[in-house]
């Protein structure tokens, strides 16, 4: 067991059964003081009006991803045309407080536009259509996003290989992947270019097709810049599970983003040890080479802001504490652990 495992299991027997015990307060330095790379946090436009979650974001955090506001259901009308203004929102609140913006996400298997939809029957009239809607939209922020998830999710959990029963892939098979990257690259020749994906860290096979997919765009010349890791996991992630992901995610030597970050209590079914797993996420991104350390985003500020505590993901009977800040902005101990493992 390694020397976190050992810290952590005194802090586990302590909270691993009954009710959620209030959380040890502890306090910290700025996140972004001590972190060497860009640390990043989800948000929602609604939020920047929320003085207490601003606090917390303008000292913790470097840069925003939008949870909702840069993906297509948000802007992306029946009829083909845009509607922009709820992206732009944010990204005018994110830059006005000098935060930057990572753009997530322009190809998702679940957002399928419906005027790409009704084309896939046509692969020569999808793909011209496709092209320019990945062109508009790299091309509106072009200067304005450091990076872009392009393509978020394109593999299946099972081992079973890429994502197929999606709009993108019905009408251009896995080629959807490369031709994304390449109409990004060709409307914003500056921004990241980043494949994300889910439960790398879970499922081996999936981290395996997931590499297969990224070495297959490498091979085809398309303008993959980084790999992101969602990295949504229990507090009883196995020990070692996010060093061996990373390290394998690394043997491309693309730079990596760790994307989405919460250590749910909810999810987990053995040893509750938020405060180890948050460790070992640090530990084990610190430990790839510095060129390859893009950057770590946690999805949401506060407790109450993960989307683990909303709609189909939210346990009434029992909210789940996966972020580093508690209700009233107060660090928790998981962000204690967080800072310990960056600075020692
Ligand atoms: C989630 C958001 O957090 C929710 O607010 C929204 O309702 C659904 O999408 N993986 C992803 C993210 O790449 O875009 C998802 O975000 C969480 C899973």
């Amino acid at each position: 067991m390694n020397r976190r495992a050992l810290i952590a299991a005194p802090l586990a027997l302590a909270a691993c059964s009954g009710p959620p015990v209030a959380e040890a307060q502890v306090d910290i330095p700025p996140l972004k003081s001590v972190a060497p790379f860009p640390l990043g946090v989800a948000a929602m436009t609604e939020q920047f009006d929320d003085s207490a979650w601003g606090e917390v974001v303008g000292t913790h955090f470097d840069r925003v991803t939008p949870e909702w506001e840069m993906k297509a259901e948000a802007f992306a009308r029946e009829d083909g045309t845009y509607d922009f203004s709820r992206a732009d929102r944010l990204v005018g609140r994110a830059t006005g407080r000098g935060l930057s913006v990572f753009g997530h996400t322009i190809v998702w298997y679940t957002q399928a536009p419906a005027f790409l939809q009704r084309l896939t029957g046509d692969r020569r009239a999808f793909e011209e259509a496709y092209g320019r809607y990945v062109r508009t939209v790299a091309g509106r922020y072009r200067g304005r996003v450091v990076a872009w998830d392009v393509v978020n999710e394109p593999v299946l959990d099972d081992g079973q290989g890429y994502r197929t029963r999606h709009a993108f892939h019905e009408a251009l098979g896995i080629d959807y992947v490369r031709l994304a990257f390449e109409h990004a690259r060709e409307a914003d020749p500056a921004a990241v270019l980043f494949l994300n994906d889910y439960n790398l860290e879970q499922l081996p096979k999936k981290r395996r097709d997931f590499l297969r997919l990224a070495e297959s765009l490498l091979k085809a010349g398309a303008p993959l810049g980084g790999l992101g890791t969602q990295t949504h996991v229990p507090a009883d992630l196995p020990v070692g599970a996010m060093d061996e992901t990373l390290r394998d995610l690394a043997s491309l030597g693309l730079p990596i983003h760790v994307s989405e970050v919460d250590i749910s209590a909810n999810r987990a079914r053995g040893r509750h040890e938020p405060e180890r797993v948050a460790a070992e996420i640090v530990d084990a991104f610190q430990g790839l080479p510095e060129r390859l350390r893009w950057g770590v985003t946690i999805w949401g500020a506060r407790h109450g802001d993960s989307w683990l505590n909303r709609g189909e993901e939210k346990n009434p009977l029992r909210p789940d504490r996966p972020l580093l800040f508690d209700d009233q902005g107060r660090p928790t101990s998981t962000a204690a652990a967080f800072v310990r493992a960056l600075t020692t």
